[in-house]
């Protein structure tokens, strides 16, 4: 079967000043430095790692919003590009994104009925049903009633606001739907209900998602896949029972041993929790070979040298890290 998203090689780059500004010192920061993925129709493939790793960036690149330094989205089989084209405009309509501040998407002088109408007028509409009413029937099935439908954003809580998102991003009814952060914004007993929400609505409208979290309990829960990102590349892929339960990169053990996952009985190898050494590194300046070395407690002299190709493990278990590249080819052992 044909994924609905397939990226492929995807890089984006951004220009930045260097330490010193008063000479033109321009650096090159990899925030996506050749990222290859898809998702299959009706799944979910969660996003993790640490902050500034290239996840927003991805996000961004895949609905077409930035232009990419290189590589390909290809969504439903027809390329994205960050052209505002009517082709853009037509795909568009079947992707949608929810972002993590639910008060920054919405706009503070519309009603929460007129937010969620306003796609439908922007969109063409094929005229069956009144927008309005389409509007109050998607606010209805994410949770929000009647009385809060002609409310300001800031006279409703954070979950209601971003059930109203959730709405407006819904009411299109996308095909793709991408969460960046959905819920770290909002206070944690309110958290559960929209994760909830979210993976009822997913099942009832078949719909594919891009989730990005940092909380690996909530990935383990909603998503079908994991990619596991870092200094933007993805270094491990795969189902998210199998990489989250027998995570193979010693960056994916340390992020699970951090937070302990229920039933992630190989996260820690066995010696407990595992810290990881230092900051991530700057994508000004990605270290050489395996660019996790440097944090890397079972890096060897070979792995400042050479980055290390993706090796498969299992069906869809894939990983970049020397120490199965050496495995596999048993030179290591
Ligand atoms: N417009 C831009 N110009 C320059 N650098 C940028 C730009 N947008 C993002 N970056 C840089 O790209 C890197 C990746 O950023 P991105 O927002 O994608 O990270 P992230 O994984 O979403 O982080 P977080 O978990 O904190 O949201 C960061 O180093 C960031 O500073
Ligand atoms: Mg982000």
């Amino acid at each position: 079967m044909t994924p609905l998203l397939n990226v492929t090689g995807l890089q984006r780059h951004f220009f930045v000043e260097g330490k010193n500004e008063w000479l033109a010192d321009k650096k090159i920061l990899r925030a996506v430095d050749g990222v290859t993925l898809s998702v299959q129709r009706g799944k979910t493939l969660g996003i993790v790692g640490e902050s500034g790793c290239g996840k927003s960036t991805m996000a961004k690149l895949v609905l077409g919003l930035i232009p990419a330094t290189a590589g390909t989205v290809e969504f439903d089989g027809k390329p994205v590009t960050a052209q505002r084209n009517r082709a853009w405009r037509a795909a568009r309509r079947h992707m949608q994104m929810v972002y993590q501040d639910p008060l920054g998407a919405l706009d503070r002088r519309l009603t929460a009925l007129e937010q969620v109408t306003e796609p439908l007028l922007i969109h063409e509409n094929n005229g069956e049903i009144k927008p309005a009413v389409a509007a109050q029937t998607m606010m209805r099935a994410v949770g929000l009633t009647d009385n809060l439908f002609t409310r300001y954003p800031h006279e409703l809580s954070g979950g209601q606001r971003q059930r109203v998102v959730l709405a407006r991003a819904l009411v299109l009814k996308p095909s793709l739907l991408v969460c960046d952060e959905p819920i770290s914004a909002l206070d944690v007993s309110v958290q559960a209900q929209v994760i909830n929400l979210l993976d009822d609505l997913r099942q009832q409208m078949n719909l594919t998602m891009l989730f990005i979290s940092h909380d690996l309990r909530v990935v383990r829960h909603i998503c079908d896949e994991v990619a596991v990102m870092y200094l933007g590349r993805i270094i491990e892929q795969g189902s998210a029972k199998e990489v989250l339960s027998h995570p193979a990169h010693p960056y994916t053990r340390a992020l699970i041993s951090a937070v302990s996952t229920p039933g992630a009985k190989h996260a820690t190898a066995g010696s407990g929790r595992i810290i990881l050494k230092g900051e991530p590194p700057n994508p000004v300046d990605v270290p050489t070979g395996c660019s996790f070395h440097p944090r890397c407690a079972m890096a060897t002299a070979h792995c400042k040298t050479s980055a290390p190709a993706v090796t498969r493990l299992g069906e869809s278990h894939t990983v970049s890290c020397h120490l199965h590249t050496m495995i596999h080819h048993g030179s290591g052992s």
